[in-house]
């Protein structure tokens, strides 16, 4: 049987794959911006004009790296090309006001701060560590100093609330500016940095009467999360998927497009098939998917001897497979299992080599993540386009 040859996506769909592509200092996304402009798809070359509010903008290139590796996701697509324009003045003008007014109104699509990175840890299978490798990513990057939201996807199974000993129920209030009550996060300060937690555990009287939940639509609980959830500032947002469905996912590349996919799994050869599913769904909903990390890798036991008790090499086959980085490989450790029954990730208690991998994840998280500055109306480009709009409108320019 021949593959089956991808079909070119609509112009609409391209569009929403660059709605993905953020101007971290303008805060929103290059569509919204009117950034994006014409678009011809001729034999997978997706051509896109995109216009710059300053020819000179030093955000230039990081733009140009989301939009290829946003649109590449796509199967069709083979090339990506961008005419660089800039914008008129009174196009600067207009985005620049549009950016004042986001700024102050916070307006985005959903209650998620734009600026931050959205990471879902997924899985082709359960049980193979997505939340364990949640709790320990996100206290490794508020140990960092980050402010860090945990959005526990798994609605019916959840399991965030015990592992980061976050038990307490949520609470709704009136926020400023909002028309109706807002679920406000559970917080857990690790040394400068902070833990906001959301999770249907935090709803429910205990994890028993989860399965009550069963009725509710997967996506509409998560979608509520999204919306409804008085996040305030963010820098990383950090999503624990449920095992095996592909609904969440549908719905995240839908609700939150930038959403990047972390994909989980043990080194078993026979495992990388499974999580490979993970990676299609994800490429299926057009998410990018932003490294692989093997879980349960060599156990080595009190005498120094290494057993490889799921195998080995399955995470770097994956990595290689879907052509992304093997971000590392956790080893097999009671005490991560424990730092979970007891509510505390292992990387805050001990420095062992998980809790060194967890570790060493986070920090090329953050390597990877751009500094992001929202812009604030002294910022060099909002200067200069005062400046040139004053020009222009002078009689003597
Ligand atoms: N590196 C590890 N060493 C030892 N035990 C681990 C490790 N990673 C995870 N575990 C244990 O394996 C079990 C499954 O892990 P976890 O719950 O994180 O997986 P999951 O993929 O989120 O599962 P589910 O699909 O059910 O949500 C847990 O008991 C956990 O403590
Ligand atoms: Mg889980």
């Amino acid at each position: 049987m021949s593959p089956r040859t991808p079909t070119a996506p609509t112009e609409e769909e391209v569009r929403n794959l660059l709605k993905a592509v953020i101007d971290p200092e303008l805060g929103d996304n290059i569509v919204d911006l009117g950034m994006a402009g014409d678009i011809t798809m001729v034999d997978g070359v997706v051509t896109i004009g995109v216009k710059l509010t300053i020819r000179g903008c030093p955000l230039r290139a990081q733009i140009q790296k989301d939009i290829r590796s946003r649109l590449e996701v796509h199967p069709w697509v083979t090339k990506v090309k961008i005419d660089w324009g800039e914008m008129t003045p009174e196009e600067r003008t207009a985005v620049m006001s549009r950016a004042r007014w986001n700024a102050r109104e916070n307006a985005t699509d959903t209650a998620v701060p734009i600026t931050a990175r959205v990471l879902a840890i997924a899985s082709g299978k359960g049980g193979v560590g997505k939340s364990s490798v949640t709790v320990n990513l996100a206290a490794a990057l508020a140990a960092a100093g980050k402010t860090v939201g945990v959005l526990d996807a798994d609605i019916w199974g959840f399991s965030i609330p015990r592992m980061l000993g976050m038990p307490d129920r949520l609470e709704a209030a009136r926020v400023d500016g909002k028309e109706k009550p807002m679920i406000i996060p559970n917080e857990r300060v690790i040394g400068k940095g902070l833990l906001k937690v959301v999770s249907t555990g935090m709803l429910v009287e205990d994890e028993g009467t989860a399965l009550m939940w069963r009725g509710l639509m997967l996506t509409k609980a998560v979608e509520q999360f999204l919306n409804d959830v008085n996040w305030g500032h963010l820098d990383y947002l950090l999503i624990d998927m449920p095992p095996g469905t592909g609904d969440v996912q549908m719905g995240l590349a839908r609700m939150l497009p930038r959403t990047d996919m972390l994909i989980v799994t043990t080194p078993a050869v026979s495992a990388q098939k499974v999580a490979i599913r993970a990676a299609d769904m994800a490429r299926r909903s057009f998410l990018r998917v932003a490294g692989v990390i093997e879980n349960m890798s060599d156990f080595t036991c009190e005498h120094g001897e290494s057993y490889a008790l799921f195998g080995s090499g399955g995470g770097q086959a994956l990595a290689d497979e879907i052509g992304v980085e093997l971000l590392g490989q956790i080893p097999i450790e009671p005490a991560v299992a424990n730092g979970g029954d007891i509510g505390e990730p292992l990387v805050l208690t001990a420095t062992s080599i998980a809790a060194q991998t967890f570790t060493a994840i986070a920090q090329r998280i953050i390597d990877d993540t751009p500094e992001i500055d929202v812009m604030s109306d002294c910022s060099a480009r909002a200067e200069d386009v005062v400046v040139t709009v004053r020009r222009s409108q002078s009689p003597q320019a």
